[in-house]
């Protein structure tokens, strides 16, 4: 199994996730809109929580690193990564809505993509959403990723039959981070630098 070393940002620290994240984590797990694009349902309970993330605190095919801030080691989502063979990885991501629009999403998998690429060599990274997440899309594009495919009907989750966007990044695609702290999209309008758009699907 690969480490999962803890990542350091302007802002963040990036940690291997651990059970007792789950309380804080079960803040955006419960969190129904938040998951409607999720490939499961809200969560109820913590313990509903603590049981979902118990494999995944522990050793398994993906790994898991708990986003926190800098100054307060308290769960505010997370960046996943699955080794689908080698030197191709999927990552996925959460974080609580009260952190939404500061870039702190873009500056998390923007820590794990530059590990991915960088320190492990990887060539590729994808991830798969859904079609309506504009959240999750607009990140990715931010960042770079070219919209590859939709796969229809791939998914059945708790809002019923999905489609799946799958978009891909290659390492020589890739741009150093941008200047972290600079998305904030709710104190200032236009993103400035970074990469350029994806091309469109055809
Ligand atoms: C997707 C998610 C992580 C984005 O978090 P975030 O902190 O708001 O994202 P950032 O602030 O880093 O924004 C990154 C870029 O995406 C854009 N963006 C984010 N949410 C957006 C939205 N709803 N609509 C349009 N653009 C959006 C931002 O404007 C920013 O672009 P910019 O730098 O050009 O301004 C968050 O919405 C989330 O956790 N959603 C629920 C879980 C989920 O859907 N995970 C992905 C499953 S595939």
């Amino acid at each position: 199994m690969t480490e999962t070393p803890v990542l350091e940002t302007r802002r963040l620290v990036l940690r291997p996730m651990r059970i007792t994240d789950a309380e804080a984590l079960h803040v955006p797990l419960s969190d129904a809109a938040l998951m409607t694009w999720w490939s499961s349902a809200p969560h109820g309970t913590v313990e509903e929580t603590r049981d979902y993330i118990l494999p995944r605190a522990g050793e398994g095919r993906w790994r898991w690193w708990t986003i926190t801030r800098r100054d307060e080691d308290v769960a505010l989502g997370w960046v996943s990564v699955g080794n689908r063979r080698e030197g191709v990885s999927e990552i996925g991501y959460l974080l609580a809505r009260a952190e939404w629009g500061r870039g702190i999403a873009r500056e998390a998998v923007s820590a794990v993509i530059d590990h991915l690429f960088k320190a492990e060599g990887h060539r590729r990274v994808f991830a798969d959403t859904d079609p309506d997440n504009d959240g999750s899309n607009a990140l990715l594009r931010r960042l770079g990723f070219i919209l590859e495919g939709r796969l229809r009907e791939e998914w059945e989750t708790h809002i019923g039959v999905r489609d799946s966007y799958i978009w891909g990044l290659l390492r020589d695609e890739w741009r150093d981070p941008p200047r972290n702290g600079e998305g904030d999209r709710r104190s200032k309008s236009g993103g400035g630098g970074g990469p350029p758009p994806a091309q469109r699907l055809r």
